[in-house]
């Protein structure tokens, strides 16, 4: 084990014995050395490791480092079931090591801290699993997968904070559905391999060289143009059926999209005649079922910024004239008055990087009774749930969803209320 060293020096490699504390967003657990924290990668809170340091040398605020020897395990640790999930290994998974019960209490304690700091709001969090699971040991579960090319095109997973890609012959946490794309080289950067509810099997390869290799699918995509086939798939939720476009958004575990549209109305509690605006729409997939429940009087603006998605949401929703798919960019359609000066209700599902300042601020002048935001980053929802604060709007439920097992990601959705 090293001496502490003074700030001058590259860390990079260095063993040090750590005892780990909390979890910490990210996927890594926070400890202290030589006066410094170090966020720890392959770890547990409660254990004692010798952990590499992986990023840190001179002035560095923070370093990172992986646990590589567990000297004291916690509750909870469990055998990976990815014989490339550990340090140095590939950087799609960052829980393999704990058991997915423990998982979803990290999950739970980094949102219980996000709201906490950012939001100075204090929770507790339960994170459930999706309903009706069809991947309850948390694996098998991953319809949609972007695979990077190595240098000689065989696709793999990149190394944590790193371009280098880790080829692989398998996924445990990809569909078995997925088309098989990890058999052939490419000659392309990346693939995207997707399957839908319906089996649909789709190929998307980014930045191609070359020509494709013929792989089982129902449909190859070529930088956005189709090469053979469909490019797009079929998702079904409930009773209503949803065409995908092969770049457009859709939850990647066979499961979410329900699991959230039940979140999602058991929060709005839409009423007929209503006014609403469903931004970050996608495909339409919350408009459909709020534009059913506000039914012919009401009405729903679903706002997207991906052309392809808006064209899928103009699809998908073709029964439904009550509601209205703008294509654009959430804070210009708001600025340029599309929501009318007035609505019911606001569902908000951004980008990771939330909605930001502005457009909290624009929804916010709307009145919505309440806003429903659905999250995939509980830093930005904390950061959006400040701004609402300000604007006159009260955190209600927040329900939380381990939707992509063995990795840190979390989605809430959360109930904003406004104050009268
Ligand atoms: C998390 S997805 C949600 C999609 C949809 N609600 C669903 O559940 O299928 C976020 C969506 O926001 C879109 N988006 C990102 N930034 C945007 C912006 N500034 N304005 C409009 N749409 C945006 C993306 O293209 C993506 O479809």
């Amino acid at each position: 084990m090293s001496a502490p060293t003074d700030e001058t020096e590259d860390l990079t490699g260095t063993r040090v014995e750590l005892d780990v504390g909390p979890v910490a967003h990210g996927g890594h657990c926070v400890a202290r050395w030589d006066g410094r924290v170090v966020f720890v990668r392959h770890t547990l809170p409660g254990e004692r490791v010798v952990a590499e340091i992986t990023e840190g040398g001179p002035g560095d605020r923070f370093l990172r480092a992986d646990a590589v020897e567990v000297l004291d395990a916690a509750p909870g640790r469990v055998e990976p079931r990815c014989p490339v999930s550990g340090p140095g290994g590939c950087g799609g998974c960052d829980f393999q090591h704990v058991d997915l019960g423990v998982q979803r209490e990290l999950l739970g304690a980094v949102v219980r801290e996000q709201l906490s700091r950012l939001a100075k709001i204090d929770r507790e969090i339960v994170v459930r699993p999706p309903l009706d699971d069809t991947a309850p040991d948390g694996l098998g579960w991953r319809t949609r997968v972007t695979f990077a090319a190595d240098p000689e095109g065989r696709l793999g997973l990149r190394k944590h904070r790193s371009h280098e890609v880790i080829p692989l012959d398998d996924c445990p946490i990809a569909s078995a559905s997925l088309p098989p794309v990890l058999t052939e080289p490419w000659p392309a950067a990346r693939v995207t391999a997707v399957a839908g509810t319906d089996g649909d099997r789709l190929a998307a390869a980014y930045d191609v060289t070359g020509p494709l290799p013929e792989v089982e699918a129902d449909g190859i995509v070529a930088d956005g143009r189709r090469v053979t086939g469909r490019a797009w798939v079929r998702e079904r939720v409930g009773h209503r059926e949803f065409r995908v476009g092969g770049a457009g958004f859709w939850q990647v575990h066979p499961r979410a999209a329900a699991t959230l549209v039940d979140a999602v109305m058991r929060a709005a509690q839409p009423r007929p005649g209503e006014r609403v605006a469903d931004l970050y729409a996608g495909v339409g997939l919350f408009t459909a079922f709020l534009a059913e429940a506000v039914g012919s009087d009401g009405s729903v603006l679903s706002v997207e910024g991906d052309p392809r998605a808006s064209r899928d949401a103009r699809r998908n929703l073709h029964d439904l004239p009550q509601a209205r798919v703008v294509n654009g960019d959430v804070e210009r359609a708001l600025r340029h008055g599309q929501a009318g000066d007035r609505c019911d209700l606001v569902v908000l599902d951004p980008p990771r990087t939330g909605a930001r300042a502005k457009v909290v601020r624009r929804v916010a002048a709307l009145r919505p009774r309440r806003v429903v935001y659905v999250a995939c980053d509980p830093a930005a929802l904390a950061r959006d749930v400040a701004t609402f604060s300000s604007e006159g709007y009260e955190l209600g439920d927040v329900e939380a969803y381990a939707l992509f097992p063995m990795t840190h990601h979390v989605e809430c959705v959360a109930v904003l209320d406004r104050r009268v």
